[in-house]
Formats: C-alpha cells, structure tokens, sequence
C-alpha cells in the first residue's frame, strides 16, 4: 500500500531507531505500588477528558497513571492487568483496567492509581472489603491489549470543533496495545490530507479540515514499527457536528512491543 508522504510520517523515524535496538517483548512485567480510591467518578472525569463515557470502559476498572504510564496523556487509553502480591487477600488473575486519568499522588513509586471495581477485582473471594481498607498494596502489572467487543475505533467530535475547518476529536474505545502517534484527515476520494496535532492524550485538532464527508488514516505503534490504520470510508459526515460519536469502522488490534528481559510470556489467570 502506497504511503503518501505527509509530515507526520515524520513520526515514525525515532520509534523504528529505538525498537530495533531493544529486545522486543510485549509483556514485560513491571514491580510497584498502587493505591486506591473510594469512587471511580473522579477516574471517569479523568484528565485523558473521555468525561462520561470512561465509566463504560473494561466494565467500568479505571485508573489513574503516574508519570511514567500516564507519558504526558500518551498513555490514555491504555490497558494493564495488574494483580496484587499478597496471596492472602489477592487472586492470580488480577484486574485489566484502562487509563483515564492522571494520578495526583506525592510520591512517584505508585504507579497506578485504582478505583474501586478494580480493587474488587483483584480480591479473592469475600476479600474486597480487607484488600479496600489496606489504601495501598504492592504489586506487579503488565501491559495488555484492549478489547472493546462489538465496538470499533470511534471517535467524538468534541464541543470546541467550529465547522467546517476547525475539528477537535477524541478517539475512543481503542483496541490492541498501541499508541495513536499520527492522525491525518482528508475528504472522501481525495488524496489532500490534513494532518492532526495532538493537544492532549486522545484528543486531536486542526483549523485546517477539509470539507466533509471525511476519510480519516492514523499511524500508531505496532508490532516493530509504526503501521497505518485506514478508514477510508466515510468516518465523519458533510455535516459533522459538536458533541456526535462517529464509528470508524475499523479497530485496531495490534501490539506493540517494549524492551525487557525477562518477556513474560504466561497469561495471568
Ligand atoms: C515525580 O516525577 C515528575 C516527572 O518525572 C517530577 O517532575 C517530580 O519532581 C517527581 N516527584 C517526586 C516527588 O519525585
Ligand atoms: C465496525 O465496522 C464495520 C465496517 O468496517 C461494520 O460493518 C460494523 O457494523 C462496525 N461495528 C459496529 C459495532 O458498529
């Protein structure tokens, strides 16, 4: 497939240097801390701005991200199975939670701040309530992909979008274990394509869109390299508008990989 030159394959060319040199793995595990909260609305109206729609995520197992996962909002939208380490209170399986917001934390040693359904998660049978009241446990968590089933790669036309030029959109109910590094736009059966700045996590703008109907490409991290999602059909209408939530009609189920050794190669059960 042809790949027309636009500045955002600029992107790419730092992510193929460092994956060539690392050893690849997609389930490196990773040792820490995470706390807890009481109510999972603060998560939801987390500062990734999925606003309401978060709570419908991995059945409603949000958490915040310390600096390290939450990479400035890079890492919105990111799923984690993360399985406490006292045997006593905590199951093997662990829970799969989504990044929604960024944690507020003192200390930088917590690296994921859960809310309650996925404290619950992680509890053995009839431990929820003991596991809640300890604040805080040590743990260890591993990237996994997302799985949205039913749902495509969607995106929300947010409330600051003026049409026809300025878009804003934020990108939804993302599959696989990668990151979103490019998104470019251009009207159905053209080859002129906008390039999108990111402006926060899984928000995305331009004052420059192309007059509807919309076909839109996104360039995200896969497998050794960056990779192209095409959504060549009509994504948003001629007359997109404020506040709508248009299916893409593709998702993305692709894994990236990190560099680790150790790989861990079990699914946690
Ligand atoms: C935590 O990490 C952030 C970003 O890396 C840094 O700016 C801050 O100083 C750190 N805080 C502590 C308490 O180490
Ligand atoms: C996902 O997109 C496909 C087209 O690629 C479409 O047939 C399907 O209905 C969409 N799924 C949902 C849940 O909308």
């Amino acid at each position: 497939m042809a790949v027309s030159v636009s500045s955002s394959s600029i992107l790419l060319l730092p992510f193929l240097l460092l994956c060539s040199l690392a050893s690849a793995c997609d389930r490196c595990v990773h040792h820490s801390r995470a706390s807890f909260l009481t109510s999972s609305l603060t998560l939801a109206a987390g500062s990734c701005g999925y606003g309401k729609v978060a709570s419908s995520f991995s059945g409603g197992m949000l958490a915040a991200a310390g600096p390290e996962l939450y990479r400035k909002g890079v890492g919105c939208g990111a799923c984690f199975q993360v399985r406490c380490k006292d045997g006593e209170l905590c199951g093997t399986a662990g829970a799969r939670v989504v990044v929604t917001d960024r944690a507020r934390t003192k200390t930088n040693d917590t690296d994921l701040v859960l809310g309650s359904p996925a404290v619950a998660a992680m509890a053995r049978p009839g431990m929820a309530a003991r596991l809640a009241k300890l604040g805080a446990v040590d743990v260890e968590y591993k990237r996994v992909p997302c799985e949205y089933s039913g749902r495509n790669l969607s995106v929300r036309v947010e409330e600051r979008s003026r049409a026809p030029s300025e878009l804003a959109v934020t990108f939804l109910y993302q599959g696989g274990q990668t990151d979103i590094v490019a998104v470019d736009v251009a009207q159905v059966g053209s080859s002129n394509w906008r390039f999108l700045t990111r402006d926060h996590g899984p928000s995305w703008s331009t004052k420059l869109a192309p007059a509807g109907p919309l076909q839109m490409r996104i360039v995200v991290t896969g497998g050794y390299d960056g990779k192209w999602v095409w959504a060549e059909r009509e994504v948003l209408p001629s007359g997109w508008r404020a506040g709508e939530v248009y299916d893409t009609g593709v998702q993305i189920t692709d894994i990236a990989q990190e560099g680790c050794f150790p790989c861990d190669t079990q699914e946690w059960r």
